[in-house]
């Protein structure tokens, strides 16, 4: 979007009202990838046989700076974000990540508390950053592991990555001060279902918040399949049948996941069903890629260009105004709309986008 769009339909007058989108939706998270880069190959996510080594990832010119991702930051919180999740790619590859986490931590929410600012990572340089991020103010950390079996792990990681040196990043990260920690077991039939209880087990033994994500559709490399998704319901029955689970309320209204708690009363496990119990309803994130495109939804085909708006030397006010427009013009609810006719979409990668 150029400056001159912004001007002809800036919202102008309403400014000092929250922006709701046209299914009366506020803005409330703000997903920030600050790399398009991860060292990991996971199946669903970067298979290996596309993203080899002649793969061509963003230019460093065209990534965001620490400065202009933090000006957008703040733009955002000034229009309600009250929350930022720092991914990628992996996000702990961008160099001298811990010193945006500062910069980061000084954005203050429209009433004047601190955002909740939170990562998302593979917990693979957790050992070595955990406390410099901590210490940089970072409130929260979610690390993905698909399984706690060897050959499963290294096969959905793509790059035989081992399954030890993942749990040394989260133990990393609690000594650090992290907790609880959440992990996030995105779950494929025939590749790691056998690993649900086990993953169950264990993250309830450690206090860990395990979050279960049924395979979706995302991007337009992962070769996805309806019956490659394993239904959340299917996912607390298998649990259930070992250690019997209960339903407990969202933490917030529009909660990606849903909360079930161990009837002994010790943990909880989430389910994120976007596949069979789609939650567009509620869905009030908003993402900025490395190369800073705003996305409206996770299965965008398109975004808008905030980089060389920000970059063409636009006021606050006038980058603000194009950041409403955005959200004031969004029906995004693609999850509940997925069907054949929508599977071939040349949809931008999740890695691209982040996650
Ligand atoms: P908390 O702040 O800890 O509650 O985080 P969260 O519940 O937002 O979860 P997280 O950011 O860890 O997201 C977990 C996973 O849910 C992501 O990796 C995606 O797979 C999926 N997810 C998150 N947001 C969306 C969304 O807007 N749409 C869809 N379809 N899936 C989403
Ligand atoms: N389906 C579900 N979740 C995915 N992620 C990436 N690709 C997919 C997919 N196809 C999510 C996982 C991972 C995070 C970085 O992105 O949650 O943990
Ligand atoms: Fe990397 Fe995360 Fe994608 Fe795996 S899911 S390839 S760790 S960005
Ligand atoms: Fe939000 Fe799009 Fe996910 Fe629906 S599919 S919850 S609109 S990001």
């Amino acid at each position: 979007m150029d400056g001159k769009t912004v001007a002809a339909a800036g919202p102008g007058a309403s400014r000092d009202e929250p922006v709701l989108d046209r299914l009366g939706r506020r803005l409330h998270d703000l997903r920030i990838s600050v790399t398009d880069r991860c060292n990991f190959r996971c199946i669903y996510c970067m298979p290996r046989e596309v993203y080899g080594r002649d793969f061509a990832f963003l230019p460093r010119g065209q990534v965001l700076t620490f400065e202009e991702i933090v000006r957008l930051a703040r733009l955002f919180a000034g229009e309600g974000v009250e929350k930022l999740r720092i991914t990628g790619g992996e996000p702990l590859v961008r160099r001298d990540l811990p010193d945006l986490i500062a910069m980061l931590a000084e954005v203050r929410r429209i009433d004047g508390g601190p955002v909740d600012l939170t990562l998302t990572t593979n917990g693979s340089a957790l050992r070595s950053l955990a406390g410099a991020l901590r210490d940089a103010g970072l409130g929260r950390i979610t690390v993905s592991l698909d399984s706690l079996d060897e050959e499963t792990f290294r096969a959905m990681n793509g790059v035989d990555y081992p399954v030890s040196k993942v749990l040394d990043g989260i133990a990393a990260a609690r000594e650090a001060g992290f907790g609880p920690i959440k992990v996030n077991m995105v779950v494929r039939r025939g590749i790691n279902e056998a690993s649900i209880v086990p993953m169950a087990r264990w993250a309830r033994s450690e206090g860990h918040i395990l979050r279960f994500i049924e395979y979706m559709d995302v991007g337009h490399s992962n070769g996805w399949r309806l019956d490659e998704v394993v239904p959340a319901s299917e996912i607390v029955a298998a649990i259930s049948a070992e250690m019997p689970l209960e339903p407990i309320a969202p933490n917030y209204p529009g909660e990606v996941a849903d909360r079930w708690a161990y009837a002994g009363g010790d943990g909880e496990v989430g389910v994120i069903a976007s596949v069979t119990a789609p939650f567009c309803g509620a869905c009030t994130r908003a993402r900025i890629s490395a190369d800073g495109q705003l996305y409206t939804c996770l299965f965008a085909v398109k975004g808008t260009d905030l980089r060389d708006l920000a970059r063409s030397g636009v006021t606050d006010a006038e980058l603000t105004d194009a950041i409403r427009v955005v959200w004031s013009i969004r029906a995004d609810r693609y999850s509940e709309l997925r069907s054949e006719a929508t599977a071939d979409l040349p949809r931008v990668e999740m890695f691209a986008m982040g996650g």
